[in-house]
């Protein structure tokens, strides 16, 4: 029998002995007691009600659960764990959008395989993680948990999590089963206001939100969480469209869909249903198999299946994704945990790859030559020779908690290294080497928070700049302000924090910004009063060492942007992959506000897409980030002029270091399709490679394109490719101007 027989016919053996009310036990996940087993709990699991506990993180307690549910249930059937785990567990590692800054997917495998280690030590063996939802709106606080504005590189990115959640095999210790959440369209929410309404048509639902979990289905995801919003008028999670239709009937998704925290209660809520048995109705039927807390399904699934509303042939399907997944996992081998198979959390392997992480997510945005006794050199790496002193400022350089972003209920501040500490270990040591002299650090909080109004702490912050050689000031967002419900209609730096930027660059000291955040900010008004930038993101434990170890050079900046900043809040939705439109807006076709004669004729500024007051181009485009390098592109060209539909083609470039110290640059390809059935993206990020360059040294660096890279849903709602002509481009952002053409034949 084949493993996928085999499987099933345990799976079959087990449905023939359950009761309804077994079956209907399996699909209820409730929160648990944190760290004991209430007495309701303790009887639903014994007698086996209960498919799921949430939120249970002492491994004494789980281990009772699944004593209880193995050993005291009738059937013995072991219970699910979840647990949000979302960029580590006691090791914090940058959010997700920092991550995706990276461009390096072994880095995020390792990032959850290390998330997935700490938390099967307790006990835990199903995270509700990647978020893979689309972020184009930064107002959406949610923007942290994802991996940017991008379905490829989001699609990438989820990948590497569920291969590292889950391992080589769901049943290793260590592993733990994976969710891609929320399906579907949940980073489109209206305004930018959490769980707000989207509307999203077919067409860019599959080109641009669905990919992502295609891309993790195909890494082997294993389950699936439904979204709390309402898709075109059907809330995601009871939308047959999204949960039958594309999930199991085109795509054969074999795993398991958990609905959001109380999202099928919230149905009527959202006025879709009259009441929690309609609830239960729409979601069973539409596709939902397990239900996070809400009581709807334990309610009236029973009493529904009995009426015949719901087909006992549904109820086995729910059931047997549940099921599957505990087969998988190997739960019924081996349901306890023992914490000794596992290193210490916070262990010096993790917090190393917590490091390396955050130095990776890193993306180094300005970085201007300043002159230094008759020479000039960029701000960044700080030369410590040169220096003598070295202020710190800002709420943020020296707090161990808010560097370590939304999601951390496991988090640990207290193995925290915050830029404070770390700049001072390496000014120490540089004064401990040989040769090396003392560097006095200075530092002054500025303002209490990064929210804060009051500037009663800028006059001490100013003194300390103006007693040093240089500043680094860390500012930027604390964790409370992006994450899940903590949106913002701004996106500015918030508080006086700008001010304090403006008072410390008056003092003429050569200023390096180093920015914590969880979304893109719109920073416009700042970059132009510092000398370098380095968006850190929040970049979690380790943040702090890795920001040390690229302000001194240690390390060179290898980030690049996985989102479009904008200028200011208003030109949001911005995004690299947008539609020509009829009437694109060119350098020359834009007129500002201020360059407009009063009483103006109406045509005379020009009929194409932009704003008056705003120029129609990001600050920084998607893709953009610099290195202690200086790379350059040359030479581009295709294989073929020609791709057919079952072959391939090669797109090569040189990347060349011309600067004087060796630089991670990570290579992006883009192509346009030029006429589609659909109109198509202006470009579209097909592959990207990150590459080690010595000083001096030229790579060819080449990409294979099939027809299938060229794809996408047409009119018809089907994936297909069109015969014609396809522009590429290969360079260092969305903005390359390298560019070459081929022409995909019929
Ligand atoms: C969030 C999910 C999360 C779940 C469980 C919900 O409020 O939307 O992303 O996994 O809670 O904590």
């Amino acid at each position: 029998m084949s493993d996928a027989n085999a499987e099933q016919a345990r799976i079959a053996a087990l449905l023939s002995q359950m009761t309804l009310e077994e079956k209907v036990g399996q699909l209820l996940q409730v929160p648990a007691g944190g760290g004991h087993v209430p007495e309701l709990l303790r009887r639903a699991v014994s007698e086996g009600r209960i498919g799921s506990v949430i939120n249970e993180v002492h491994v004494d307690t789980v281990n009772e659960l699944q004593w209880l549910a193995t050993r005291q249930s009738r059937l013995g059937i072991p219970l699910l764990v979840g647990r949000d785990v979302i960029h580590g567990f006691t090791t914090v590692f940058p959010i997700p959008l920092g991550q995706a800054a990276s461009w390096n997917p072994a880095l995020v495998t390792l990032g959850a395989r290390v998330a997935a280690r700490e938390a099967a030590a307790v006990g835990v063996n199903w995270t509700f993680s990647p978020m893979v939802d689309i972020g184009r709106d930064p107002r959406w606080g949610r923007v942290a948990e994802g991996y940017g504005e991008d379905p490829y590189l989001t699609g990438v990115m989820g990948a590497a999590a569920v291969r590292g959640y889950q391992g080589a095999s769901l049943a290793d210790v260590g592993s733990i089963a994976a969710c891609a959440k929320h399906f579907a369209g949940y980073g489109a929410s209206e305004s930018g206001r959490d769980y707000n309404t989207t509307n999203i048509p077919e067409n860019e639902l599959r080109n641009v939100h669905l990919p992502p979990f295609k891309a993790a289905i195909d890494a082997g995801v294993a389950t699936l969480m439904t979204s709390f919003s309402d898709l075109n008028g059907v809330p995601a999670s009871a939308n047959a469209l999204l949960l039958t239709q594309i999930l199991r009937d085109e795509w054969a998704f074999d795993g398991m869909v958990v609905s959001d925290w109380e999202s099928i209660r919230q149905l009527a809520v959202h006025g879709f249903t009259a009441n929690d048995r309609d609830s239960a109705f729409e979601a069973a039927t539409a596709g939902v198999d397990m239900e996070m807390t809400s009581t709807t399904y334990a309610d009236h699934l029973a009493a529904l299946v009995r009426d015949g509303h719901v087909s006992m042939q549904r109820l086995d399907t729910m059931v047997s994704n549940v099921l599957r997944l505990k087969f998988r996992l190997g739960l019924f081998e081996n349901p306890y945990t023992d914490a000794s198979h596992f290193p210490e959390a916070a262990c010096a392997e993790h917090l190393q790859a917590a490091r390396d992480a955050a130095v990776e997510s890193l993306v180094l945005l300005k970085n201007d030559h300043v002159a230094h006794e008759a020479v000039t050199a960029p701000v960044l790496p700080l030369a410590l020779d040169r220096l003598s002193s070295l202020a710190v400022i800002g709420p943020l350089a020296d707090d161990p908690h808010d560097q370590l972003g939304t999601w951390i209920f496991d988090g640990d501040a207290q193995y925290s290294v915050t830029t404070l500490q770390a700049i001072r270990a390496h000014c120490q040591a540089h004064g401990q080497a040989d040769g090396g002299h003392g560097v006095a650090v200075h530092y002054a909080r500025g303002v209490a928070t990064t929210r804060s109004r009051d500037r009663a702490e800028f006059a001490e912050a100013v003194a300390v700049a103006e007693r040093s050689d240089a500043v680094v000031l860390v500012l930027g967002e604390e964790a409370i302000l992006s994450g899940e419900a903590h949106c913002r209609a701004d996106v500015t730096l918030p508080g006086v924090q700008e001010e304090l930027i403006a008072a410390i660059a008056a003092t003429g000291k050569p200023v390096v910004l180093v920015l914590m955040a969880g979304r893109a900010l719109a920073i416009e008004r700042v970059v132009p009063h510092v000398q370098a930038l380095v968006y850190a993101w929040h970049p979690g434990t380790m943040g702090g060492a890795a920001i040390a170890d690229v302000l001194f050079g240690a390390a060179s900046p290898s980030g690049k942007l996985p989102v479009t900043l904008p200028r200011v809040t208003g030109q949001i939705p911005m995004y690299y992959g947008h539609k020509h439109t009829g009437k694109p807006a060119t350098h020359d076709t834009v007129v500002h506000i201020d360059d407009i004669e009063a009483r103006a004729p109406q045509l005379s500024v020009g009929n194409t897409s932009f704003h008056l007051d705003v120029a129609h181009t990001p600050l920084f485009p998607f893709g953009y980030g610099l290195s202690y390098g200086t790379i350059e592109y040359a030479n581009i060209t295709t294989s073929h002029s020609t791709l057919t539909p079952d072959g391939s083609i090669t797109v090569s470039a040189d990347v060349i270091n011309t600067g004087h110290r060796a630089a991670d640059e990570v290579v992006q390809l883009y192509v346009r399709d030029v006429v589609g059935n659909v109109t198509r993206p202006v470009r579209e990020l097909k592959a990207f490679e990150k590459v080690h360059l010595l000083p001096g040294e030229r790579r060819l660096v080449r990409f294979t394109l099939t027809a299938d890279h060229l794809a996408f849903y047409g009119r018809a709602m089907r994936r297909m490719t069109e015969p014609g002509q396809f522009h590429v481009w290969i360079g260092g952002s969305s903005t390359t101007d390298l560019r070459t053409e081929f022409v995909l034949s019929a």
